[in-house]
């Protein structure tokens, strides 16, 4: 069983939602617990929760998409906890969704700099400070069903969870050398407040077109169905269970399995097609490079 106890992990967006269940879960298994987070009310509610239930636990305001608040936070933590063992890269907005011509260019940088630049400032921040002790740990990277497939109408969220799917696997193999284990969680919906996302949209990247009937209709479409998702307390207990048995993937929605059986399927017959092309005919057989 994997051993998790009095060690720390640092989970952004930990205030509330997936992130605050990650963190009641792993502080559960005896970790010391830090929570970044843009929202100082609920952030300081969450740390008060987590030390009623005993435990070690601290909060600190940050924004992802500033490194600089990262060196902060990874120093915070450092200063109380002696060292960082697990990086949960979980902060992340719902933003940006619409046809491809709707979505506005502040919509774009937003969903990128929080969903993808938060999770790389991360990723380059604190990674470091986990290797610095030599005794390995872990880097868990909060994706997204969106990430295994693209949903329409939601280019911009989409692009940024299938690039933390990439990147995650392209960590996997580097940070293996170092006993680091990453892993990439893939849910479908959670019943948490993602859909209202805009509470946490910062000054610099506000809108500059009025919201339309139809981004209204969208907003109350997606608000039934996270409404409908999967309670938010199995999410954290399942990242430690997976987590736990090594999972690279870690899934919470078995039954979404044939949505990417689909694109599996569609890639494979694409890759068969291209593999009769007279035009490829030179490199059918050629070794394979740069994937290992
Ligand atoms: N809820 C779902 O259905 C669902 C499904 C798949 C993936 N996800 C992913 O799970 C992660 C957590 O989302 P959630 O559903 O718990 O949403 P949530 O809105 O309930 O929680 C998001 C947390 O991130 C914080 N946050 C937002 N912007 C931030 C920033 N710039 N810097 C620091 N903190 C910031 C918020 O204050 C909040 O505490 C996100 O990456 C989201 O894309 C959610």
């Amino acid at each position: 069983m994997t051993d998790f106890r009095d060690k720390t992990a640092v989970i952004s967006g930990g205030a509330e939602g997936i992130g605050f269940s990650i963190a009641q879960a792993l502080g559960a298994q005896g970790m010391n617990i830090v929570l970044g987070d843009i929202d100082p009310a609920q952030l300081d509610k969450a740390v008060a929760s987590l030390t009623e239930q005993g435990v070690p636990a601290l909060g600190v305001v940050m924004d992802v998409t500033r490194p600089e608040q990262w060196q902060q936070l990874g120093q915070r933590s450092v200063d109380r906890f002696g060292s960082i063992h697990m990086l949960v890269n979980n902060a992340g907005v719902g933003g940006g969704t619409g046809t491809v011509e709707q979505i506005d260019e502040r919509d774009w940088r937003w969903v990128l700099d929080v969903n993808l630049m938060g999770v790389i400032y991360g990723t380059q921040t604190l990674i470091p400070l986990i290797k610095q002790h030599g005794e390995g740990g872990w880097l868990i990277n909060v994706a997204s069903m969106a990430g295994m497939a693209g949903v329409p109408y939601a280019g911009a969220y989409t692009a940024t969870k299938t690039a933390v799917v990439g990147m995650s696997e392209s960590w996997f193999a580097e940070l293996q050398l170092h006993n680091i284990q990453v892993s990439v969680l893939c849910p479908a919906f959670v019943k948490t407040r993602i859909n209202l996302s805009e509470r946490n949209r910062q000054s610099d990247y506000q809108r500059q077109q009025q919201e339309t009937e139809q981004d209204v209709a969208m907003a109350a479409r997606m608000q039934a169905i996270v409404d409908n998702g999967l309670a938010v307390d199995v999410v954290g207990q399942r990242v430690v269970e997976a987590v736990g048995q090594g999972e690279l993937y870690i899934f919470t929605h078995p039954n979404y399995r044939q949505v990417v059986q689909q694109r599996y399927q569609a890639i494979d017959e694409a890759f068969a097609r291209a593999a009769y092309s007279p035009l490829l005919a030179s490199v059918v057989d050629e070794e394979i490079v740069g994937f290992t």
